[in-house]
């Protein structure tokens, strides 16, 4: 089932996550939602607070841009319950969206390299390690989980610019092809 994101803006982005509990039969149904939510709004990555769940779990799939990478080939994955235990190497910047804040792109800066552990839908437990893109789109959405915004890492300056179409986004002033939830006036 498609179902529609939440906008800059809407409080359960900014809630914090709960885990979800271990086995729970319901969370396959979920991760096939989020999946087809994010193939049909042409995302790489969503978060379950973008489809206003506060719960630990989001997913992605890079293999979209795997025409051109190796690497991205393959790689599509749902972590549930994922905790970075490790982060560390160059930071680097990488110009990065989000279905929540349409029509916006910033470069971010971020450390290179992650080590996460996470249970897949499955409910294995994995502890991996990644590094480039990959890391990069894992650190974005398990930002979500802490209620982070990728504007929240930008420079006061940038933050600045950025306000006044911030707001537009959520008074509902957005051109996308996805159904969105804006926050009540
Ligand atoms: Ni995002």
């Amino acid at each position: 089932m498609i179902l529609p994101i939440t906008a800059y803006g809407h409080p359960v982005l900014r809630k914090k996550t709960e885990e979800i509990e271990l086995n729970d039969p319901g969370v396959q149904q979920l991760i096939d939602n989020l999946f087809e939510t994010m193939y049909y709004s042409e995302g790489v990555g969503l978060a379950a607070p973008q489809v206003n769940l506060a719960l630990r779990l989001f997913v992605m799939d890079a293999t979209p841009m795997g025409d051109t990478v190796e690497e991205f080939k393959d790689f599509k994955r749902a972590f549930i319950n994922p905790y970075i235990i490790e982060e560390s190497g160059e930071t680097w910047s990488f110009n990065e969206g989000c279905l929540s804040i349409p029509g916006i792109r910033e470069d971010v800066k971020r450390p290179d390299w992650i080590k996460i552990e996470y249970y897949d839908e499955n409910w294995v437990l994995h502890e991996e390690e990644y590094t480039g893109i990959p890391a990069r789109i894992i650190q974005h959405e398990y930002d979500h989980l802490d209620g982070i915004l990728f504007p929240d890492r930008l420079s006061p300056l940038r933050k600045r610019l950025l306000k006044s179409k911030l707001a537009a986004i959520s008074a509902g002033k957005v051109d996308v092809n996805y159904r969105m939830i804006f926050p009540k006036k």
